[in-house]
């Protein structure tokens, strides 16, 4: 039976084709470390971990390699950010419809002290920016959002949250782990103070790396949260405050960083994101437009095309979601990811809280035959054949 992976939100599936066999090549004839040796072998890995952060620049149109960090994924960046910034009387503004990658932090620094208030969004998952303004205090620090909904697929207006996160002098960090790889995005059209992005979603690359991308400003009220060796200022017992050291102690996962390069590589030689974005967004449509004429399926969430993600999450009153999701993928072997997906605010939001949905997720290499498949299965399971 063939397998029909439809749970890209969760990890990219394929990845970038001929990612694997770079992987093995890179361990096996570059595998040394950065900043730690003195040999050509050396200076290759050195080169292809600058050249990544070049890369990222460029597509997050960024300006300083040296601004752009490695951590292993975004939520270990969100920590970063989160625990490095924030102090106990420091007020927050976030979405919500946030991850557990913010929510989680977020609750740990609530208690200690930090206040957060919500920008609630509609039933649809409709984010209004103007309601932020009501929420801005005397204390507040910082706006964190995401820049889209893992579970409904929103893209929500984050150049008109940035305008408002300026003209009241807060920091803007921004959460793409659904975003990047599949829209462009702007570092300074967006007004963002940090980005933060993992590898192993829409940038096709490997699990286990991600990072952010930091302007100077806010990184001098950052503090870092791992300390320890650089390779660099060996003598000095203090952590080094130099870019990208101060946040990247410890050997980096350079095959996983060479891995991403080379996903960055893939994307722009199959067409970059606008093939990418076309050719999902014309299968998501596919889909909805199939489940429309099932019955008895709710799709949660507004059905929009424009200001979305390849995401599509459904319930259903006739049966049990968690059911539904067996039986796709045993009789159909359709791979989907069914309950809260770590964001129960999201469902809170979206009143499919706590049974949650089942989510399918489109990738790159997802076909219209597929996306038929999926919807003669889903036809025959709610009607019980
Ligand atoms: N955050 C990822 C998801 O939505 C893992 O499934």
């Amino acid at each position: 039976m063939e397998n029909i992976y439809l749970d890209n939100a969760a990890t990219s599936f394929p990845k970038a084709s001929g990612l694997g066999e770079f992987i093995s090549n890179y361990i096996s004839n570059f595998g040394v470390n950065i900043n730690r040796g003195f040999s050509e072998l050396s200076y290759e890995a050195e080169n292809i971990v600058y050249n990544t952060r070049e890369i990222l620049c460029e597509f997050f149109h960024f300006d300083d390699p040296s601004q752009v960090i490695f951590t292993k994924n975004i939520t270990e960046s969100i920590n970063v950010i989160m625990l490095g910034l924030l102090k106990s009387s420091d007020h927050i503004i976030v979405s919500s419809m946030e991850h557990n990658a913010v929510v989680r932090p977020l609750s740990f620094l609530h208690d200690n002290g930090v206040s957060f208030s919500k920008v609630k969004c509609s039933k649809d998952g409709e984010l209004n920016p103007e309601d932020i303004k009501k929420l801005v205090r005397k204390n507040t620090k910082a706006i964190i959002m995401t820049h889209s909904s893992n579970v409904s697929g929103k893209i929500f207006p984050l150049k008109r949250v940035g305008e408002i996160a300026k003209e009241h002098n807060l920091y803007f960090i921004i959460d793409t782990a659904q975003t990047a790889g599949f829209i462009p995005i702007d570092f300074h059209d967006l007004n963002a103070d940090v980005i933060t992005f993992t590898g192993h979603k829409g940038l096709l690359g490997p699990q286990g790396i991600g990072g952010f991308l930091i302007n100077s400003v806010i990184n001098k009220k950052v503090r870092p949260l791992v300390y320890g060796g650089t390779g660099s200022f060996s003598h000095l017992e203090r952590q080094p405050n130099t870019m990208p050291d101060k946040y990247e102690s410890g050997t980096l996962n350079i095959p996983g960083i060479a891995g991403l390069n080379f996903s960055l590589n893939y994307i722009k030689e199959i067409g970059g994101l606008e093939y990418i974005r076309e050719k999902e967004i014309a299968l998501t449509k596919k889909f909805i437009e199939g489940l429309m004429n099932i019955n008895k399926i709710k799709i949660v969430g507004s059905l929009e095309l424009t200001d979305r993600c390849p995401v599509v999450s459904i319930t259903t009153d006739k049966k049990d979601i968690s059911d539904v999701a067996y039986q796709l993928n045993k009789r159909y072997g359709i791979s989907t990811r069914v309950g809260l997906h770590c964001s129960p605010w999201s469902h809170m939001t979206l009143g499919t809280f706590p049974q949650g949905t089942i989510r399918f997720s489109i990738g790159h290499k997802n076909t219209n035959e597929q996306i038929e498949k999926v919807i003669l299965a889903l036809n025959s399971i709610m009607n019980n054949k």
